[in-house]
């Protein structure tokens, strides 16, 4: 009721989106996708302002600021949340999904939407699951085995299973926001990192690495979280139209995210800027057998029922 007499004192209910990457990602564009929509169909009750690139929050800020009701949607990759909830590390473990489509199909699943619910008791409500797609290993060395990457020093997102994975490659793991990664790379004050050929592309990262390892060994995709007080705040039409509003945003931007997949790895080959390096079946099954050693060490945390889960959906089609 105080909010309903907020709307009608104060207009129209204002959503700030905070995200972390260019407006030309799968993810940048989804969240446009969505201020677009809403304004377009209910822009006299809601508004959605986007704030992309590090402009309002890093992501290791943007949930407290939610909590705060400084913000009020955002959608950090699922390697970010493991401070609230253990389950999500799941999406980090290595070589867990063949491809994006096993990705969706284990998102769609029971065991993939109940995940969207792992962190209410903390506050926050997962309204859907944004690609962007598998990573691959930047660096300034080229790498065909793991042992190359023995002492080099690779930023990662914040997550403990990220950690783990380089550490098991004898690698030394830094845990830096997004909004530095470039610049620690230019300067040489890392080596590497893992990212998506849309990340890699957008945030120029391929000007100042001169190798890629295609290892597809990871998946980066997003949650879009609310907090659940906002959320649950909200009039029951407004909330249930935003809701269909975002699932067609977030489809757009899937769609999206398929495409510059393929698109933005061409871009990058064709700037000749950095060498692409793929691996030989030998060489992937020994980047496969350094890094899965990490399933183990998180299995307790993360649930066995969850990565069979996972894992069965490489083979459902
Ligand atoms: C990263 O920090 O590398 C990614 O999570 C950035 C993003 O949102 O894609």
């Amino acid at each position: 009721m105080a909010l309903m007499a907020g709307i009608a004192a104060a207009g129209p209910i204002v959503i700030k989106f905070s995200h972390v990457v260019a407006e030309n990602t799968p993810k940048g564009l989804a969240a446009n996708k969505f201020r677009d929509l809403v304004k377009e169909r209910m822009g006299d009750k809601v508004v959605v302002e986007v704030y992309p690139s590090s402009q309002l929050f890093d992501d290791d800020k943007v949930l407290e600021a939610m909590m705060l009701g400084d913000v009020q949607m955002a959608a950090p990759s699922l390697s970010k949340f493991d401070r609230y909830t253990k389950s999500l590390q799941l999406f980090d473990l290595p070589f867990l999904f063949q491809d994006m489509g096993a990705v969706d199909r284990f998102q769609q699943s029971k065991e993939g939407q109940e995940l969207l619910n792992s962190m209410r008791k903390k506050g926050f409500i997962g309204l859907g699951y944004i690609h962007n797609g598998l990573k691959q290993l930047s660096s300034s060395k080229p790498m065909r085995v793991p042992a190359d990457a023995a002492g080099m020093k690779f930023r990662i997102m914040a997550s403990n299973v990220l950690a783990a994975q380089f550490n098991a490659m004898k690698a030394i793991p830094l845990k830096k926001p997004f909004s530095e990664v470039f610049i620690l790379l230019q300067t040489r004050a890392i080596d590497g990192q893992e990212n998506t050929w849309s990340n890699i592309y957008s945030q120029k990262y391929f000007e100042v690495q001169p190798y890629i390892t295609e290892s597809n060994h990871g998946v980066l995709d997003y949650m879009v979280v609310t907090s659940t007080e906002f959320w649950n705040d909200l009039p029951d039409d407004i909330r249930t139209e935003l809701k269909q509003i975002l699932d067609e945003a977030i489809a757009y931007g899937n769609a999206i995210a398929l495409e510059k997949d393929t698109e933005d790895k061409q871009k990058i080959i064709d700037s000749k800027r950095t060498q692409i390096i793929t691996l030989t079946p030998e060489e992937r099954t020994q980047w496969v057998e350094v890094m899965k050693p990490v399933w183990k060490q998180f299995e307790e945390e993360i649930g066995k029922d969850l990565i069979d889960a996972a894992y069965k959906a490489n083979q459902a089609h």
